[in-house]
Parts: C-alpha cells; sequence; structure tokens
C-alpha cells in the first residue's frame, strides 16, 4: 500500500527523498454509545483500516497537504505561523487543528513538512475517519519534531482540536481508541478517570460484521450537540438531589430512586439511557471475559433498543439494518455503532451463516430503503503509530 502511496508522493511533490509513513486506524465501538461525554464506560477497538500519511520534513516553516481522497481540492498551503481554520481547507482543517492545539500546549513543531493522506475507511461510514486524520497528524507532528509526547496526550490534543479548532463536542471514544488501539482487542474506557483494560476479542465459532447503511449522516453533528446538552441538563437537575459529578456516577438503583428531580420526559429519557448503557457496557465486558457471547449478543440488542427508543439516535436506516439482522438465523447481536443517524451497525453472527445474513439483511434493507447495503468483516489491528519501512 505505501509503495505506491510513496511513488505518488514523489510525483506529486517533484522529489526523491526519503519519505516517512505513519497510519492511524479507523474504529468500531463493540457497545458504551453515548456515555463517554457522560462519565461513562466504552468498548472500542481500533480497525486495521485507517489513514496513511507520506511524510517528509521540509527546512522552513511552510506546510503542504494533500488527500488522496479528496483529489479535487488539490495542494492545501500554509504556515506554522498563522494556523486558522479556513472553510476552503475543508478535510485539512482536522489536521490543522491538531497542529494548531499541539502549538497551544507549548510544543514546538520547528519546521514545515510536505504530507500527502490517503485513507481506506469507507467514506461517511462513521468509522472515525476525522479522528484518525487527527491521530495521524500528532504522531507524525510527534516524530518529525522529536516531541516525546506520549500517545494519552496525543489523544487528548486530539480530541481537543475536534472540539475547539472543528467545533464537535465529541467525547474523548474515537481519538482514544484510534491511539491506544491494540490487535485483536477491544479496550473497555472508564471515559471518566481514562483508566483502561484491554480484552481480547477472540471469537471461535462467529465472525464480527459491520454494515454500512451509506446513509449521509445529514444533520448528525447539530443532534449530537443537542444530546450532549440534554444529558448535562440533566445532570444538573440530579445533582440538587444527589452528590455526583457526572451520570456515570450513578448505579441504576440510583437513579430509579432520584429520576424525578429531572423535570422532563425528554431530558429523563436521555440520562436512562446514559446510565443504563453504562451499566450495560460494564457487564457486556465481564460476558465476553466469561466466554458468554450470547449473553454479550443480547447486551447489544438492548443497547440499540435503548439507543433507538430512549436516546432517539438511529433512524429508519440503522433501525431497519438492524431489525433486519435480529430476524437472521445465526445472529447473537447487533446494534448501531459510532453517533448514530446514519453510519453503520455491528453485528455477531455465526462464522456458517454470515453468507444468509449478507443475502437477507442486504435484501430486506434495500427493499425498505431503497439503498444498498455494504459489509465489512472487522479486523482489530493496533493503533496510531510510525510504519516501518524496508528501504530497499
Ligand atoms: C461519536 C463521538 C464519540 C462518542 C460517539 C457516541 O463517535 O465522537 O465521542 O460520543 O459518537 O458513542
Amino acid at each position: 500500500m505505501y509503495k505506491q502511496l510513496t511513488e505518488d508522493f514523489h510525483q506529486l511533490y517533484q522529489t526523491n527523498e526519503p519519505v516517512r509513513v505513519f497510519f492511524a486506524p479507523g474504529r468500531v465501538n463493540l457497545i458504551g454509545e453515548h456515555t463517554d461525554y457522560n462519565g461513562g464506560h466504552v468498548f472500542p477497538c481500533a480497525l486495521t483500516v485507517g489513514t496513511y500519511a507520506i511524510v517528509r520534513q521540509r527546512t522552513d516553516r511552510q506546510v503542504r497537504m494533500y488527500s488522496k481522497n479528496f483529489e479535487d481540492i488539490g495542494v492545501i498551503h500554509f504556515h506554522l505561523d498563522d494556523i486558522t481554520y479556513d472553510k476552503k481547507h475543508d478535510w485539512a482543517n482536522y489536521p490543522k487543528g491538531v497542529i494548531r492545539i499541539m502549538q497551544q500546549r507549548n510544543l514546538n513543531i520547528e519546521y514545515g513538512f510536505d504530507v500527502l493522506f490517503f485513507g481506506n475507511i469507507p467514506n461517511g461510514a462513521g468509522l472515525s475517519s476525522s479522528a484518525s486524520i487527527e491521530l495521524a497528524t500528532a504522531v507524525l507532528a510527534n516524530e518529525l519534531g522529536q516531541l516525546n509526547v506520549s500517545m494519552i496526550e496525543l489523544v487528548k490534543i486530539s480530541q481537543q482540536a475536534e472540539n475547539e479548532f472543528i467545533g464537535v463536542s465529541c467525547g474523548i471514544m474515537d481519538q482514544f481508541a484510534i491511539g491506544m488501539g491494540q490487535k485483536d482487542q477491544a479496550v473497555l474506557l472508564n471515559s471518566d478517570t481514562l483508566s483502561y483494560t484491554y480484552s481480547p476479542v477472540k471469537l471461535q465459532n462467529e465472525a464480527l460484521i459491520i454494515t454500512n447503511t451509506n446513509k449521509r449522516r445529514g444533520l448528525a453533528d447539530s443532534k449530537y450537540n443537542e444530546r450532549r446538552q440534554q444529558c448535562e441538563q440533566a445532570l444538573a437537575e440530579l445533582q440538587t438531589v444527589v452528590n455526583i459529578t457526572s451520570l456515570g456516577d450513578l448505579t441504576v438503583e440510583q437513579f430509579e430512586q432520584h429520576k424525578d428531580a429531572i423535570k422532563d420526559d425528554v431530558r429523563r429519557k436521555r440520562a436512562e439511557h446514559a446510565v443504563y448503557e453504562n451499566h450495560r457496557t460494564q457487564e457486556a465486558v465481564t460476558k465476553l471475559k466469561q466466554g458468554d457471547i450470547a449473553a454479550f449478543g443480547k447486551l447489544m440488542n438492548d443497547s440499540h433498543k435503548s439507543l433507538r427508543d430512549l436516546y432517539e439516535v438511529t433512524g429508519k436506516e440503522l433501525d431497519a439494518l438492524v431489525e433486519a439482522a435480529w430476524a437472521v438465523e445465526g445472529v447473537i447481536g447487533s446494534r448501531m455503532t459510532g453517533a448514530g443517524f446514519g453510519g453503520c451497525t455491528i453485528t455477531i453472527v455465526e462464522k456458517d451463516k454470515v453468507e444468509p445474513f449478507k443475502a437477507q439483511v442486504g435484501k430486506q434493507y434495500e427493499d425498505a430503503t431503497g439503498l444498498k447495503a455494504d459489509f465489512y468483516e472487522v479486523e482489530i489491528g493496533d493503533g496510531a503509530r510510525e510504519l516501518v519501512l524496508n528501504h530497499s
């Protein structure tokens, strides 16, 4: 993969100089949705698809960036001493944001660079292509500048770039999974304390399948910010009766005892999802460790129902895919994954039922929505890193 990209780099920037190659994966969340900004748990993993960055350091402070995924936009130029959000720079605002936040944290990026990006995460699928390019940038800037910043700090820098430079109030899950992911493991993260543990996802007889609705995630960002505000308000109401710092602090019993402090039905539903989903996630990881895949799958189904009925972030397409999956023999569990309003589902299905699953769900989905679904088998990969090249 990177040999071709290196040739592309040399041609684009008219040079033969050696390059360095970095990679940051995409992510998929197995369970624990819309809990990360509520102080709860998430259980994502890094994928083997992601963003490649081919880079050469410069001797001045200019930066040039190009993405093979957005060829029409062409090469984007800027100077390290003048980094501002620019609508025309489109995708490049993500890497620009990361560099800007590094500078704000007094990390001295002395020299500029030329970079060519290429991502093989399916477009707009909600598998975190934006967090992927953020981490690819953070890691390359850290390595080129010999800044010695730890991965967890690069994760926080990337999240801050998305919150402050891009203006999406996302939690830390995506950047964390992409920075800290490990091959064949999912990571249980407590988003309040940032403590985490890895769990092997070794399915013997089952496959993990991502299904893409191919529905553009229209109003997702504004709805996302709205959900976040509703939860913050519900928390403030609960804090008048119970001493907590986040919804993630509540047990299910405490929530049931105090929920009447939330004065609005919609906000109560949002908080109910956040509290129950947090507990469901921890229980699911326990079941997985015990090898009880059936129980894990059932909790995935419950997660989807809660996201559909209480959090209201699924929509017709995600529901059509998941409900079709539930009806297929051999499906152990299926749910939407990521922010919702389009994007992908994640399903555990018995290995010998994968083909009938694809056929049945694909057909039913097309009949219901007029859209074609895409299916990808999940391979769990390592987090963001430099790729070591064979210099021949
Ligand atoms: C998006 C955000 C994450 C998380 C999920 C929902 O992917 O970037 O921080 O909140 O939605 O679980």
